[in-house]
């Protein structure tokens, strides 16, 4: 599944502050298996050749040294977790160690026994995801029919006293949905809804013609979100990420590389982000032949992109270069074929009309759609996966 947004909605730094130099944020993606096949997924497009999964015992000992390193909050992903029949078990493993606890889940596999037995344990905020607000198209994308079992599990999140949070990944197929996803969310008794334009990483990435909605389609929507706020005023939250390609400045992804975000791959690969494997030459670390400290203060792969002496112009004289940090490397990577380049999505850089180009052919994708030769969605499947692997 993809987090809301693959590079910044963990609020990391507002509820944490000032602790820079401490994996703050500790993501668990427990497994790379998903009964879904969500074309948006953010797992490597490769997962499949990730199959081997870390021993319970193993992710005791990754959670009790990234604790004892100052991790304070911790996210079970994946994948969907909910397949590790062992969740619960490090559910209340983390608890015992004082994490705030988060289930980042499409909620495929949450029954009552389950998320009864995780409230027991400690488990503090659970993350729903809907793909949409239909039936047809939260089933197509995802290739599962899970919409009415969606709504089931929501029912149990509220009736087991967690805040409501439903995450909506937002693409050209839904954004005209975005009214009725509010509605939905409305009848749905959500707190916080997180409607999370797409960020164009793994599966994402290959399906990027697919999914990239036209700049009237996100003005529209804007719009429509805007006037739901006035409407709606605190009886529902609304975060609306904008996708970055429509921006000219670059998000902080990560809040900057090996700065507060560690996530250890279902495998016990350490990476600074989610999208890391997809850069080349990189060594990444393993949890269970390192130490947590070593990985985290001393690893190549860590320190690569940490700090600002690793950038180029336009990024090392930028006078921005502390808050955005150039950008996203992996992004970077992806569009210019170089990590250490800015995020072209800053004005400031050199490829930054490629962005430009990219949208517009979206929307010339989209507009004339019939005529034009348009890979078709790629479904997130272990048989697409060993294609890529
Ligand atoms: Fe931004 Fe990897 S996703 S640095």
């Amino acid at each position: 599944m993809q987090p809301a947004n693959a590079a910044g909605s963990y609020d990391m730094t507002s509820q944490l502050p000032g602790a820079t130099g401490t994996p703050l944020w500790l993501l668990a993606e427990l497994t790379y298996r998903c009964p879904l096949h969500c074309v948006f997924c953010y797992n490597p497009l490769d997962f499949a050749r990730h199959e081997k999964e870390l021993t319970t015992a193993q992710w005791f000992d990754v959670m009790r040294q990234a604790r004892a390193l100052g991790a304070a909050q911790l996210g079970f992903s994946g994948g969907e977790p909910l397949v590790r029949e062992d969740l619960e078990e490090l559910i209340g493993e983390a608890h015992r160690l004082g994490y705030y606890t988060n289930l980042i889940t499409s909620g495929i596999g949450l029954t009552e026994a389950r998320i009864a037995r995780m409230k027991d344990l400690g488990l503090d905020h659970i993350q729903l995801s809907f793909q949409d607000s239909t039936r047809e198209m939260n089933d197509f994308l995802s290739s599962t029919r899970t919409f009415e079992l969606k709504q089931r599990v929501a029912k149990l999140i509220r009736q087991y006293d967690y805040p409501m949070v439903l995450n909506v990944v937002l693409h050209r197929h839904n954004l005209d949905h975005v009214g009725r996803i509010i509605e939905m969310a409305v009848e749905m008794d959500v707190d916080y809804l997180e409607l999370a334009n797409t960020q164009y990483y793994g599966w994402a990435l290959v399906n990027r013609a697919q999914l990239m909605p036209t700049r009237e389609q996100l003005q529209r929507a804007e719009e429509t979100v805007n006037a739901y706020r006035k409407k709606l005023g605190n009886r529902l939250r609304i975060l609306f990420v904008v996708p970055d390609y429509f921006e000219d400045r670059p998000k902080a992804c990560m809040n900057g590389w090996g700065s507060v975000f560690l996530a250890v791959a279902a495998d016990g690969t350490a990476l600074p982000c989610h999208a890391a494997r997809s850069l080349p030459g990189m060594d990444f670390p393993n949890v269970t032949t390192q130490s947590i400290a070593g990985i985290w203060r001393h690893s190549d792969a860590f320190q690569r992109y940490r700090g600002s002496d690793w950038m180029k112009e336009p990024c090392k004289s930028c006078p921005d270069k502390k808050k955005d940090f150039g950008g996203c490397r992996c992004q970077a990577y992806a569009l210019t074929g170089d990590a250490a380049n800015a995020d072209p999505v800053c004005g400031k850089s050199g490829h930054h009309n490629q962005i430009g180009k990219i949208v517009f052919d979206a929307h010339a994708t989209q507009t004339r759609q019939k005529d034009m030769n348009v890979q078709p969605l790629v479904f997130r499947s272990k048989a697409n996966s060993l294609g890529f692997a």
